[in-house]
């Protein structure tokens, strides 16, 4: 039997890859560049599914230009804001996401950010690497203490859950926006707030969790960031474009925030410079998702998609 041509965009974890070619016919990017769109195009000439990544760009022009061939998107990622989804179904081509496998890592990352923007982290690191550390100093580089403290969460899905999972040990009480009350199970003790506004009054830190919808893309705007307790703490290791960012730099400037932490950007890599020069600040490249285990898991999720799909079954994770 003729196996299913896959476009490979981007190089992944290298069981990933051999169990691609176990089961497929998979066309790889051995250089690991950033396909443009016309170099994705190229690509899916010959090919019946498409594997791509959060760094590909398939928006209605794109997906309207992809050979009849292709009748599935999947992607190494559980955000899928990077396809224009309704041009996709429009196309009748099926697009498959990664939900689950990266809850953990993420979460992980979020009580990263939130001990690394309270208590000073890239401070004190660069006093180290930079040589300059002077005598330690009973009032030298106080933070903030997550104890005791009510952290807001924006976007009680999965990951969300996971973050008030690691920030309740800490002593942190734990409250939450979504748009539906969670069950009491799910919850877990977790106060609801109907209005994002309320939990913005409400919370010391807030973690971004949410996906990047029509409906969340800017909500944390000046006006919002302005109901926030003053030197609050803002994590987000959801997508950036849910920060109006140019709101988030002033309100550090203006102490309206007291430090944030940052995995994702508006426009990832190149960030808007000034997050670079910024005090009070803890910022990582997009490492959300970035162990050994979870690349591995998010590989064998978008196999089992693919492998489902071109089996005649409806993908586990089929996004609507
Ligand atoms: C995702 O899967 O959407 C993440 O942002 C990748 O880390």
């Amino acid at each position: 039997m003729v196996k299913p041509s896959i476009f490979v965009t981007r190089r992944l974890p290298r069981h990933v890859e051999h169990q691609l070619g176990a089961l497929f016919d998979p066309q790889f990017n051995e250089d690991d560049n950033l396909p443009s769109p016309e170099a994705l195009l190229r690509g899916a000439q010959n090919a019946d599914g498409l594997l791509v990544t959060i760094t590909d760009r398939l928006d209605a022009n794109l997906i309207s230009a992809l050979p009849e061939r292709t009748r599935i998107i999947a992607t190494f990622s559980v955000g899928y804001d990077h396809i224009d989804i309704a041009a996709a179904n429009a196309r009748g081509i099926a697009v498959t996401n990664t939900p689950g496998v990266l809850t953990d890592a993420t979460a992980e990352i979020a009580m990263l950010l939130l001990l690394g923007a309270a208590r000073k982290a890239t401070d004190g690191a660069r006093l180290i690497r930079e040589n300059r550390w002077g005598a330690w100093a009973p009032t030298g580089m106080l933070g903030t203490q997550l104890t005791g403290k009510k952290l807001g969460i924006y976007g009680m899905g999965e990951i969300g859950r996971a973050v008030a999972a690691r920030a309740r040990p800490f002593g942190m009480e734990i409250h939450y926006h979504n748009r539906n009350q969670l069950p009491a199970a799910l919850e877990a003790g977790a106060h609801y707030h109907a209005e994002l506004e309320s939990l913005l009054r409400h919370c010391d830190m807030l973690s971004v969790n949410c996906a990047s919808t029509p409906q969340t893309r800017g909500s944390l705007d000046a006006d919002r960031l302005a109901l926030m307790k003053p030197g609050a703490i803002l994590i987000n290791t959801a997508r950036g474009d849910i920060l109006d960012e140019a709101a988030v730099l002033d309100a550090l400037s203006n102490g309206r925030l007291g430090a944030i932490g940052l995995d994702v950007y508006a426009n990832e890599p190149d960030i808007d410079p000034r997050f670079r020069t910024l005090p009070n600040s803890f910022l990582l490249p997009h490492l959300g998702s970035a162990t050994y285990e979870t690349r591995d898991a998010m590989g064998f999720c978008a196999i089992a998609n693919l492998q489902a799909f071109f089996s005649g079954k409806t993908p586990p994770n089929r996004v609507r």
